[in-house]
């Protein structure tokens, strides 16, 4: 039977678009004014607070991401129109009381991306993609947190080299508090269990339940974007993220053999299913380069392409088999930042661009005209 995508479902994925400027998302704001459904297209009337605000693209293509990303969706049409001067009141009114509220049920603000890197099987390569991603994000000049949602089977404290460094809380507000390295904020449970008996303690903790205190207790602070690395497996996780981080985006990690498509668009489903839309692929171990430039495809050619081709996503970029890679991830230094030089660490910046290009950072930058207006209009 052909996947059918509802009013319900467009509206749930609907919440997961933020006006980053009032805070919310802009279901809560009234600002959908109209959903209609036929045979695969989706038209969404989208009521802004002005016009000609800056913010107008970029909610606009949020939208438009969101809603392709359900099963059944073939086309998007956003109709953006002005709100009414009782609409706009409306609305400042609950931006309001939502600010009075504080709302927010998790720590990461709502002009947070975030991006969770996830994969069909195990090994593929999540944990050293997340890691190398987050410093080269950073590099470009981003605020960036990296979180380690595999609970249990974490490794990002080893690739970054902090496995002595331990989280602490603030003495007032009790919130955790990231630990630093390579410039970006890091939360993982290896940064946390100091002996056995915490470790149980941890292990008693549903997955979910771990996931929700590392959002709603760390002080994660201004961050452009959040990158999170999933364990294998499980679809548990990745659930919990949807629900918990609305704003969450995908970008599925594979290898070339065509073979190793069919886990990873399990994944992508279950992304799609939870509202969570799926950014595009990441190829990795694509080739090997020799000192001279050579390149051999030794696990075989096309797996990164073909899955994007599938799911109608693009293929972000391809990131050569390098033995550095591994070393670094060992030693604790990143190869993205102690060795920017070589190829490998050049594929992620590349990467790093792309997918700014694809979720582009929330504009924090208040449009102070906008603001002006609106109170005057009330
Ligand atoms: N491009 C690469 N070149 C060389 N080695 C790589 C590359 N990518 C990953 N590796 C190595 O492959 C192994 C698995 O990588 P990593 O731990 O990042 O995978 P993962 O998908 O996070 O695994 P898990 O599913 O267990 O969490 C590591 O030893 C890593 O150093
Ligand atoms: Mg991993």
């Amino acid at each position: 039977m052909p996947a059918t995508v509802t009013e319900d479902l467009v509206f749930e994925a609907l919440r997961g678009v933020f006006d980053p400027e009032l805070g919310a998302d802009v279901v809560d704001l009234g600002m959908v004014r109209e959903v209609k459904i036929e045979a695969g297209v989706v038209v969404i009337g989208l009521a802004l607070t002005i016009a000609e605000c800056p913010m107008r693209g970029q909610i606009e293509n949020d939208t438009t991401r969101k809603i392709e990303a359900l099963p059944g969706v073939e086309k998007v049409v956003v109709e953006t129109r002005a709100m009414t001067r009782k609409q706009r009141s409306e609305l400042m009114e609950k931006a309001r009381r939502r600010a009075r509220e504080n709302a927010s049920p998790t720590q990461v603000a709502p002009t947070t991306r975030v991006i969770v890197v996830g994969s069909g099987k195990g090994g593929v390569g999540k944990s050293s993609v997340s890691v190398n991603l987050a410093i080269a994000l950073r590099g470009l000049g981003h605020q960036v947190g990296l979180l380690d949602a595999d609970i249990w089977g974490f490794s990002v404290p080893r690739m970054l080299g902090v496995t002595e460094a331990r989280i602490e809380a603030d003495p007032d507000t009790r919130l955790m508090q990231p630990v630093e390295a390579y410039g970006i904020r890091v939360i993982s449970t290896g940064l946390i269990i100091e002996s056995e008996e915490t470790a149980l303690m941890w292990r008693g903790l549903m997955l979910s339940k771990a996931l929700e205190q590392f959002l709603q207790q760390v002080e994660w602070g201004e961050l452009g974007y959040l990158v999170i690395d999933l364990p294998p497996g499980t679809g548990d996780i990745q659930m919990a993220l949807a629900r918990l981080l609305p704003q969450s985006e995908m970008v599925v990690v594979t290898t070339p053999p065509r073979t190793a498509q069919k886990v990873a668009i399990r994944v992508a489903d279950m992304a799609r299913r939870s509202a969570m839309p799926v950014v595009g692929v990441i190829e990795n171990m694509s080739y090997f380069e020799t000192p001279e430039g050579q390149r051999f495809e030794v696990f075989g050619k096309g797996g990164g392409q073909d899955l994007a081709d599938s799911l109608n996503i693009p293929l972000i970029g391809a990131i050569p088999l390098d033995p550095t890679l591994g070393s670094g991830a060992d030693q604790g230094r990143p190869v993205v930042a102690v060795r920017p030089d070589l190829p490998v660490s050049r594929s992620f910046e590349e990467i790093a661009r792309r997918l700014v290009e694809l979720v582009p950072p929330a504009d924090a930058e208040t449009c102070t005209g906008r603001i002006a207006k609106l109170m005057a209009a009330l």
